[in-house]
């Protein structure tokens, strides 16, 4: 939907909203949903073309038909890249509560996009505290590896990881823009170090959501965490944003900001 006419209304009788869209997050996972695997079981829709792409982002109520929503309630999650969105779909999409943060945070840190800002922040302020804690009692400790990467960078992790050691495969970033995904040459490894490795999809933990903001928020507010964002500005510059994730041109968390509230 472009700005300026009754589109911006909901339809008589539908119970979505519209919303006014503000940030967009430029999420990796979008360049898989371009070319189709040759398998289903994907966690997400491809995109189709002539359709606008949808994806996570931060927006504010324009207009709604649901009892739930109101006209200026700001809400992340699932919306399209364009100025004004219809949606009629809430099962991701959440009203924000805490506005003392940067709103164009809820595309990063306080949304599931960002993965790679949670596991090197929950490494350093949780893992590395349990595990020092178990390594007084079992000197065999396993190490955790939380893998975003994937080619080269899996093959020297199962070459370095110690045994019955456990690797999240949440993504594998090098591999989106090959024609012929590398491979992993060091899959003994597994074996001989009796390694568990385990898909990881954020989705399947939007239950510990409201768990997860109240460890974090109070961690932002007292200057515990220093998040980076990288804001390519307006819709428009949003294409050029996302591919240049592939050659990390972006320093910190790359947001589109569409338009201020
Ligand atoms: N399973 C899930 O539920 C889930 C959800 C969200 C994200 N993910 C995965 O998490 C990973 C990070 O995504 P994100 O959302 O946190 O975004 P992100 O950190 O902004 O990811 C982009 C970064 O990846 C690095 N990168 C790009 N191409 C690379 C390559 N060929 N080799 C090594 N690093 C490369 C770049 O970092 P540098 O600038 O430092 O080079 C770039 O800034 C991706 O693999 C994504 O698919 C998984």
């Amino acid at each position: 939907m472009a700005s300026g006419g009754d589109d911006e209304q909901v339809p008589e009788g539908c119970n979505g909203i519209v919303v006014k869209n503000l940030y967009l997050s430029c999420d990796p996972y979008t360049r898989n949903r371009i070319t189709k695997p040759d398998t289903g079981n994907y966690y997400v829709n491809y995109l189709k073309p002539g359709l606008p792409i949808n994806g996570l982002g931060v927006a504010k109520v324009f207009d709604s038909g649901h009892p739930n929503f109101k006209k200026g309630d700001l809400v992340w999650g699932n919306t399209r890249w364009e100025e004004y969105s219809l949606i009629t779909d809430f099962q991701l999409l959440f009203k924000i509560q805490h506005t003392n943060v940067p709103l164009s945070y809820y595309t990063g840190i306080l949304g599931p996009p960002g993965l790679t800002a949670y596991s090197g922040f929950y490494e350093v302020a949780m893992l590395s505290e349990v595990l020092e804690a178990k390594k007084r009692y079992f000197p065999e400790v396993i190490d955790i590896y939380f893998e975003n990467v994937g080619g080269k960078m899996l093959d020297a992790v199962l070459l370095n990881i110690r045994a019955h050691g456990r690797i999240a495969a949440c993504g594998l970033i090098s591999q989106y823009n090959l024609d012929k995904p590398e491979g992993v040459h060091n899959l003994m490894h597994l074996i001989y170090k009796r390694i568990r490795m385990e898909g990881f999809v954020v989705f399947d933990y939007f239950h510990l959501y409201p768990k997860f903001l109240e460890f974090v928020l109070p961690q932002i507010a007292e200057g515990k965490i220093a998040y980076l964002e990288d804001i390519a500005e307006g819709l428009k510059s949003g294409p050029s944003a996302l591919v240049g994730l592939f050659s990390g041109l972006n320093v910190g968390k790359q947001v589109v900001l569409v338009a201020q509230e």
